[in-house]
């Protein structure tokens, strides 16, 4: 078998550099995968633009906030964390290769969910279902809180926008493998999450002053709803 491959090398450079060549052309990885690429789509996209609209809406923001953005920045979050125990502060972060590939998951789709966010007509909640907390002194109901979507949307979208820059800073931390920069996007993102609630989720909510070092580390805890007194 040896002798027979360095019998053909051999042949290659002495003979002809077509011969060569067309073996090359033959086992190249990108040529075997050619074949499916020029025939399939001479007629699809024609057919299927007939067939249904580019862009379909299914969830309403409510749904992907619950399906989409809210695990992929809590699966960030959780991916970094200082701790302090008896025994020493531990550093949690991502460490394997595969567990840096999870991360950059969830940046992807917190980036791309983010660009879900300001689809055209995409309500604030599905037909029959409310916003989270309704009721809660400071929460929109529905109606308002739609009408709000509709008359603020260049807003909407601004903090959608800043979402996704925040993600993408994340993303680049995570390309750097820079776990402290994780942490500046973690905390950067929580602003974002935040800023885009107060406008168009809870915005009579009453906070009271919080202690000057509070939201410097993505470990303290989340600043709890406080419900007004009547
Ligand atoms: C562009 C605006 C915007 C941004 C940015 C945003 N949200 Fe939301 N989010 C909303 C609105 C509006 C609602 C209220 C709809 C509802 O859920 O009732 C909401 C609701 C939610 C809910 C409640 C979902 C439910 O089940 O009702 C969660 C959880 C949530 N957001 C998490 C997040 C997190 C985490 C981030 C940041 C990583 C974030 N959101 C960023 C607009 C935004």
């Amino acid at each position: 078998m040896k002798s027979l491959l360095r019998a053909c090398a051999m042949g290659c450079v002495l003979s002809a550099a077509g011969a060569c060549q067309k073996s090359e052309v033959a086992s190249a990885p990108i040529s075997a995968a050619s074949p499916t690429r020029p025939s399939a789509p001479a007629q699809a996209p024609a057919a299927a633009a007939a067939l249904t609209a580019p862009l379909q809406l299914t969830a309403s923001i409510q749904e992907l906030m619950d399906a989409v953005i809210d695990p992929a920045a809590d699966a960030l979050w959780n991916s970094v964390s200082i701790i302090q125990t008896r025994n020493g502060t531990v550093f949690n972060q991502p460490r394997s290769d595969e567990q840096w590939h999870e991360v950059r998951r969830r940046a992807i789709v917190l980036i791309e969910g983010s660009n879900l966010l300001v689809m055209d007509g995409r309500k604030l909640v599905a037909p029959g279902s409310v916003v989270l907390d309704q009721g809660t002194s400071g929460v929109l109901g529905v109606e308002e809180g739609q009408k709000r979507l509709d008359l603020q949307h260049a807003a909407f979208v601004q903090f959608a926008g800043a979402l996704r820059d925040a993600g993408t800073q994340m993303l680049a931390a995570i390309d750097k493998k820079d776990a402290q920069a994780m942490m500046n996007a973690g905390a950067a993102m929580d602003g974002v999450c935040e800023s885009c609630h107060t406008m168009f989720w809870y915005p009579n909510q009453v906070i009271p002053a919080l202690p000057p070092e509070f939201g410097s580390s993505k470990s303290a805890p989340k600043p709890k709803r406080i419900p007004l007194s009547p």
